[in-house]
């Protein structure tokens, strides 16, 4: 069996024949007839010089398959196939990138929704894998600034990449890799790590092409001591965008359920801050299960408490303040019990669980105990909402 390829196109119902993109391709991999525009899988070599320059985003389409369309079926068409179907881990990998290390560390963060993940219906469409580790793109860092408290043990991050007029289409929920410089024992070079974007669509400074990232110092973390050392003006190494279903829907009506911990704060402030900036306090309901250790280690604290509970209700926790108990998120969850139990019976509710492995055998049992009170079994309401991209689950 042919291992899935996956293969460049442009869309014959949106291109406008304008031919920008086959007078820009370095490599001769777009040809026109009197028909269509169309792209060469022998030729293309995914340089990606063709995306930015083309003015109706007919350019950026792409299917996994078995085997290639060719240039002659290409150009009799008058519209794209849909992407075919494939059958388990092989199709899975390769829609979710070209590069295999990064797709299998994104399956194994969605491995906790127990299922194929889904993307929101009304999500808008990820752009994924422009860039990879042989071909990253070159941010420069416009500033990285401590956000837990000088004297805590927990040093968290906001990281700010500018891409300084090169395209980097990212949507909320998606992640970029960063490569590390050097070369790893073998004398190979790093693989790209993966970071949470924490910035809406339209960049952390609106319209200015750049994105936030929320990391964490981690004791033995080669890159992440790379990446939260990085000063302004430094030039670092991104390949994705990766991730193509823990998205936010784009329904304004859709109330957003959201559970995370630490720098699984980074998809929930892009949520927030997109809905804040598209909508402003109009749209569904968004309310926020955030644990940390206290509150100077709660990455966004002061910024968060910030955002009025008309756009979003906050319940941080806080496991480690003394002289008062521990609690977790799912502890808060059995707290809110009532409310929980109203969003879990409306179908316009999307949850998204990010942050801690460890959490989320916690939050499966809160949410067990809560869908008994009004008589529905968790597992199969939580598989009917994976089922129809409501329920999101991203943890490491
Ligand atoms: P803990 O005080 O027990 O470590 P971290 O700061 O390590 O990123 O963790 C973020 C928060 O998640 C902390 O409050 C931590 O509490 C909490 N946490 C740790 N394990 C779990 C778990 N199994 N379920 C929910 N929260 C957890």
């Amino acid at each position: 069996m042919n291992k899935p390829v996956k293969q460049h196109l442009i869309d014959p119902e949106i291109c406008i024949r304008c031919y920008t993109c086959e007078m820009t391709c370095p490599v001769g991999a777009i040809l026109h007839d009197e028909n269509n525009v169309v792209v060469d899988v022998d030729k293309c070599e995914f340089c990606m010089d063709c995306i930015p320059v083309c003015p109706t985003g007919s350019i950026d389409e792409w299917r996994v398959v078995k085997t290639p369309y060719s240039v002659e079926e290409q150009l009799s068409w008058s519209e794209l196939p849909p992407q075919d179907e494939m059958d388990g881990e092989e199709a899975d990998t390769s829609v979710e990138a070209l590069d295999d290390e990064i797709a299998k560390l994104l399956a194994d963060a969605h491995q906790g929704a127990g299922g194929k993940p889904k993307a929101p219906a009304s999500a808008a469409k990820p752009t994924v894998n422009m860039y990879n580790l042989a071909r990253p793109v070159t941010a420069r860092v416009q500033g990285n600034y401590r956000l837990t408290s000088a004297d805590s043990d927990t040093d968290i991050r906001h990281i700010i990449l500018d891409f300084q007029g090169q395209p980097f289409p990212v949507l909320e929920g998606q992640s970029l890799g960063i490569i590390a410089p050097g070369t790893d024992a073998e004398g190979k070079a790093h693989l790209p790590r993966l970071y949470s974007v924490s910035s809406p669509r339209d960049g952390e400074r609106p319209n200015f092409n750049n994105v936030s990232l929320t990391v964490k110092r981690e004791a033995q973390g080669l890159c992440s001591n790379y990446v939260c050392d990085l000063k302004m003006g430094d030039e670092v190494r991104v390949t994705g965008p990766f991730g193509s279903t823990f998205l936010m829907p784009d329904d304004p009506d859709a109330r957003l359920l959201m559970i995370c911990t630490g720098t699984g704060s980074a998809p929930m402030r892009s949520f927030t801050m997109r809905r804040q900036r598209a909508r402003g306090s109009k749209g569904g309901e968004m309310v926020l299960f955030f644990g940390a250790r206290s509150p100077d280690t709660l990455p966004y604290f002061g910024p968060l408490n910030k955002v009025p509970d008309r756009v979003l209700r906050k319940h941080m926790v806080f496991s480690r303040i003394q002289g008062a108990p521990k609690e977790y998120v799912q502890d808060r969850l059995l707290t809110e019990e009532e409310a929980v139990a109203e969003m879990l019976q409306d179908p316009a509710t999307h949850i998204y669980v990010c942050g801690l492995r460890g959490m989320e055998e916690g939050v499966e049992k809160a949410m067990t105990t809560i869908a008994e009170t009004f008589g529905v079994q968790w597992a199969s309401l939580r598989d009917q909402m994976r089922g129809e991209g409501r329920y999101h689950v991203e943890t490491y």
